[in-house]
This record gives structure tokens, sequence and C-alpha cells, in this order.
């Protein structure tokens, strides 16, 4: 990033490439455990969720994106290494039902990855207002991606 890009950053620029970390690993896996359990699950609303999960799980590597090109440009780099992803992460990761049929669990534990990035985002724009406005509006982004996420999912629990 050009000079005058990195001195408007008053925030403690290895303390944002941490968060932005954070995020894009939390990003990352839930674009995975979204993709994964649309290709497992099983039974009569299968098809509905799968077409929503996979929507999702791009919206969730496109999120990643725009952690991943914050990164580099406040001088970092994105997870290099696959298998730092899960020690990267914040949120961690959450495995399908081993029955593919337990379509309730399924949803209950993308409202549990959907929260936990929720409340992040949330905290990271009160932590960045002030003092990292571009970092401040990607987490802004992202939060309100999330909430909408969120809501839908909740739409669908309130029907099972
Ligand atoms: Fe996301
Ligand atoms: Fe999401």
């Amino acid at each position: 990033m050009g000079r005058t890009g990195k001195s408007i950053v008053k925030a403690d620029i290895n303390e944002v490439i941490s968060d932005l970390m954070k995020a894009y690993a939390d990003e990352w896996l839930a674009h995975y455990q979204y993709w994964v359990t649309a290709q497992w699950i099983r039974g009569i609303d299968a098809d509905t969720l799968r077409a929503i999960l996979l929507k999702q799980s791009e919206d969730e590597l496109k999120h990643a994106e725009k952690l991943a090109q914050r990164i580099i440009q406040l001088g970092g780099e994105p997870v290099l290494d696959f298998s730092k992803l899960l020690q990267t992460s914040g949120c961690g990761y959450i495995a399908p039902p081993t029955d593919p049929t337990d379509l309730k669990r399924v949803v209950e534990d993308v409202l549990k990855s959907e929260a936990c990035a929720i409340k992040f985002y949330n905290e990271m724009v009160k932590k960045y207002r002030e003092t990292d406005y571009v970092t401040h509006e990607i987490f802004e982004d992202l939060l309100e991606d999330e909430v909408e996420d969120e809501e839908e999912w909740d739409k669908i629990y309130s029907k099972m």
C-alpha cells in the first residue's frame, strides 16, 4: 500500500492485520462449511436448503476475497498454508451432521456460525470506527451481509 494510505491508519497495523486474518479464516471456513453441507444433505427439504447454502457459500468466499485484499494492502499475507486456517479463525469450523437428513441441525449450525460472525464484526466495527476507515467499511459491509444471512436462516428455522 502507498505511504499515504498507510499513514492514515491510526490503529496498530499488525493488530489490524491480525483481526482481518481471523475474519479471513472464519469466512473461508464458513464458505467450506456451507459448501460441503450442501453436497452432503439429503431429504425432502434438502434441495431448497442446498440452493441457499450454495449461494451463501459463494458470498462467504467473496467476503474472504475482500479481507484478503485488505490484508495484502496493509502489507500482510492471507493464510498461505491451508493447514493454518483453523488455528487462525475465531469462530472455528462446524462439520455437517453425521446424519445427512438432520436438516434442523444443519440450520442450527449455520445460525451458530452467522451469530459468531455478527458478534465479531460488530466488535470490529466499533474498534476501527475512528482509527482505520477503510477496514472499518469492510467490516461494516460484512456485518450487514451476515445480519441478512441470519435473518434468512431464522425464517427457515421458524418453519421447521
Ligand atoms: Fe461472511
Ligand atoms: Fe454469512
